[in-house]
């Protein structure tokens, strides 16, 4: 019997069976013949790769996902850019505004919401902003990420969703989203550009963004020893009262499961870190959190937009010895002096900060006055006053970033 003249509802089902069947060959293909930087992957992730790779999306042409978030350096980079903090963009002479984060482990991060904290020691509960992808949480999840850098004019610059979707329609690998999503994917360009979102964040969820096979995971399941400095480190980066790191780039004391150790809790702080000499200048302050468009509406009754300014979201400390620059400015170059800021920015600020012309010093200098007294003073490690011993000496500084650069991701052994 000729496949025409069966009925609607059994063909409907063949053509079901038909596709669920070429994904499955697919991904067998996929498993045996593929490079080996596409072993494993999903149908959907494997697609969502082609997209993040795909340097014809940008307007010029150049510029993929991937020319800033690379690979080889835990998927953070600039594009080729001579201000390391500032990637390039896609349109002539155009410099991205922040720093480009890792995306490794972004997938845990839940969408931006308050949720309520007690804290431990006064049992005082308030509501505190989780979650959401960006510096400042604006987007709520990977899927809704994308269409970020894709518009941005300083990224990669695209026209329209018509125009990203028709440059994938005509590109290489249309048929791979046709066996994905259906036949009928082309038909509409929302849907389309909402199905190609979700397989990049498929990719950005696949376990090479979330390998936990640092020395550090291995130390945890008991498969690798530190050595003495990095145990002193990671003591004095758990130690309330000396790094106190862990109070925001979480991990579960009591637990052996790296899933456990993402060294964050996806919380925002107001760290007061200096502005980057080479920021634009007459560039407007970049207030982190309190910017995020419509949070107005999402902020807790009784809680002043203003003082979320200056506040930007907890990076994962995972792979942080491979992704400098550091800080949402990119202002630190070496690890070592992001630690070193955190014990001295209080007790030496003229490290740190320039004088001002009236000759002292312009603490928290990246923010606007009004809104310097948002930058967290009272959290160990930064709770010390101006000529105060710090918290951390030189040689415990030096444990610390040794203890930080147990956190690099190998390749799987
Ligand atoms: C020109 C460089 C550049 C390009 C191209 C680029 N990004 Fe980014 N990416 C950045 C910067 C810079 C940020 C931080 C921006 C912010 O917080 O406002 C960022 C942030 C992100 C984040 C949030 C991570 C987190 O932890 O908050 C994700 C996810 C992401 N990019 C994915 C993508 C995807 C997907 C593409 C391609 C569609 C892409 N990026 C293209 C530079 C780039
Ligand atoms: C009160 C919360 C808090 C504490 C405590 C804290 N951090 Fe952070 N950390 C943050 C925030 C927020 C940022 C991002 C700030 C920004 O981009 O402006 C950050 C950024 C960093 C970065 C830069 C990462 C990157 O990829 O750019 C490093 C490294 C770091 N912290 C290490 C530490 C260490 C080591 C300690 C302990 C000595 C510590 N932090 C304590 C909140 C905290």
């Amino acid at each position: 019997m000729a496949a025409g003249s069966l009925p609607r509802r059994v063909r409907r089902r063949l053509s079901f069976a038909l596709v669920a069947f070429s994904v499955f060959i697919l991904n067998a293909a996929a498993q045996e013949t593929s490079p080996p930087d596409e072993q494993g992957l999903a149908p959907i992730e494997l697609l969502g790769k082609r997209v993040f790779e795909d340097k014809t999306l940008s307007r010029p042409q150049g510029v993929a996902c991937a020319s800033c978030h690379q690979a080889q350096q835990a998927y953070q980079g600039n594009n080729g850019s001579s201000i390391a903090a500032f990637a390039r963009g896609a349109a002539p002479n155009t410099l991205g505004k922040r720093n480009t984060p890792t995306l490794m482990y972004a997938s845990f991060s839940p969408p931006f919401s308050f949720v309520e904290e007690k804290d431990v020691r006064t049992g005082h509960r308030e509501m505190i902003p989780v979650g959401g992808q960006f510096f400042d949480g604006r987007a709520a999840t990977l899927t809704e990420q994308v269409e970020g850098p894709l518009f941005d004019p300083d990224e990669m610059n695209a026209a329209s969703k018509k125009d990203v979707v028709d440059a994938i329609r005509s590109g290489p690998y249309a048929e791979l989203l046709r066996q994905v999503f259906g036949e009928n994917i082309f038909n509409n360009y929302n849907e389309a550009f909402v199905k190609i979102s979700q397989a990049v964040a498929s990719f950005e969820s696949s376990s090479r963004f979330h390998p936990f096979s640092s020395k550090f995971d291995d130390y945890l399941q008991g498969k690798a020893e530190l050595t003495s400095q990095e145990l002193k480190g990671f003591a004095l980066f758990k130690d309330p009262k000396k790094g106190n790191c862990l109070s925001c780039h979480v991990g579960k004391e009591t637990s052996h499961n790296p899933q456990d150790w993402l060294f964050t809790d996806y919380t925002y702080d107001a760290l007061g870190g200096p502005k980057h000499q080479q920021a634009r200048s007459g560039s407007r302050p970049d207030l982190g959190l309190c910017a995020q468009p419509d949070l107005a509406k999402k902020i807790p009754a009784q809680m002043r937009l203003d003082s979320f300014c200056g506040a930007f979201k907890v990076p994962t400390l995972r792979n942080v010895a491979q992704t400098s620059p550091y800080l949402h400015n990119g202002v630190f170059a070496n690890l070592s002096d992001v630690v070193a800021f955190y014990a001295t920015r209080d007790t030496q600020p003229a490290r740190w900060f320039p004088r001002n012309s009236k000759g002292s010093v312009e603490k928290f200098n990246d923010l606007p006055r009004s809104l310097r007294r948002n930058v967290n003073v009272s959290e160990v490690p930064y709770d010390r006053k101006l000529n105060q011993s710090p918290r951390l000496s030189e040689a415990e500084i030096s444990a610390i970033t040794a203890f930080l650069a147990t956190l690099t991701d190998r390749e799987k052994h």
